[in-house]
C-alpha cells in the first residue's frame, strides 16, 4: 500500500558510538509524537546490529547498499542475507553515489534488487538525472530508462514491494533543492511509467520519495504535492532535530 515515508540516509557518517546515540535520540523523539508517516533510518553496515538493539519497532532500519552476490569470496562485500540477519528491513539500492563512484549499472542493480527481495528486505530504489540531463531536457527519459532497465523484469507483485526515491543528482548535498513543481512533474511521470507497465493500481500503491537537500524548511511544500510520498534525507538526517522537523512536515 502507498504510504508516506521519511527515510534517513546517513551515508559514510558517524562512528559506531555516534550512530547508536543518534538512533536512540530519533527513537526517543518518535515516541513523543504521533507521526503521520513511516520513519526509517538507513545506516552504515557496521552500525546495523547495534542500532537494531536500541530502537523500537516504530522506527524502521535499513542498510545503504548490499552486494550483488549471496555469499562467497567477495572480500569486503556485505550480502542481503547478512543485512537481513541484523534485523534491518530496508536497503537503499541504486543511490547515485553508488552509480557514480562505484560503477553500479542497471544490470548490477537488477541483481541486487532480486537478492534483497529474496530476503524480504524492502529496496528503496533511487533514480535521478544529473545536471546536464536536467539542462538538456532529457531528464524524464533518463529516469524512465533507469526504471525500465533495472526494475521491469520484476513481476507486478515484486514491483509492489519496492519504494522508489527520485533524487536529482544536482540537488544531492548541494543545498539546491528541486522546486516542489519539478519534483511533482517527475513523480507524476514516474507513476505514469509504472502504470504503463504494471497498471494504475500498482502505480497508485507505489510510494515515491523525493531526495536532494530536503530540510525542515522545504519539506512541507514538497510533501504536499500529490505524487510525493515523503523523502530520502541525507545531510539533514544526521541531526535529530532537523530529521524530526522533516518527519513532522506531514
Ligand atoms: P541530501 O542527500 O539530503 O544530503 O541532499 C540525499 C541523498 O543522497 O539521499
Amino acid at each position: 500500500m502507498r504510504k508516506n515515508i521519511v527515510a534517513g540516509n546517513w551515508k559514510m557518517n558517524t562512528t559506531l558510538a555516534e550512530g547508536v546515540g543518534l538512533a536512540k535520540d530519533v527513537n526517543e523523539a518518535l515516541k513523543g509524537i504521533d507521526a503521520k508517516c513511516d520513519v526509517v533510518i538507513c545506516v552504515p553496515f557496521t552500525h546495523l546490529a547495534s542500532v537494531a538493539g536500541v530502537i523500537d519497532s516504530k522506527l524502521g532500519l535499513g542498510a545503504e547498499n548490499c552486494a550483488d552476490h549471496v555469499k562467497g569470496a567477495y572480500t569486503g562485500e556485505v550480502s542481503a542475507p547478512m543485512v537481513a540477519s541484523t534485523g534491518a528491513k530496508y536497503v537503499i539500492l541504486g543511490h547515485s553515489e553508488r552509480r557514480q563512484y562505484y560503477g553500479e549499472t542497471s544490470e548490477i542493480l537488477k541483481t541486487k534488487v532480486n537478492l534483497a527481495l529474496a530476503e524480504n528486505l524492502t529496496p528503496i530504489f533511487c533514480i535521478g538525472e544529473v545536471l546536464e540531463e536536467r539542462e538538456n531536457g532529457t531528464f524524464l527519459d533518463v529516469v524512465t530508462k533507469q526504471i525500465e532497465e533495472a526494475l521491469f523484469d520484476l513481476s507486478a507483485e515484486e514491483f509492489g514491494k519496492l519504494i522508489l526515491a527520485y533524487e536529482p543528482v544536482w540537488a544531492i548535498g548541494t543545498g539546491k533543492t528541486a522546486t516542489a513543481e519539478q519534483a511533482e512533474e517527475m513523480h507524476a511521470h514516474i507513476r505514469g511509467v509504472i502504470a504503463g507497465k504494471y497498471g494504475q493500481e500498482v502505480a497508485d500503491n507505489c510510494s515515491i520519495l523525493y531526495g536532494g537537500s530536503c530540510k525542515p524548511s522545504n519539506a512541507k511544500e514538497i510533501f504536499e504535492k500529490p505524487n510525493v510520498d515523503g523523502g530520502l534525507i541525507g545531510g539533514a538526517a544526521l541531526d535529530c532535530a532537523s530529521f524530526m522537523g522533516i518527519v513532522t512536515a506531514f
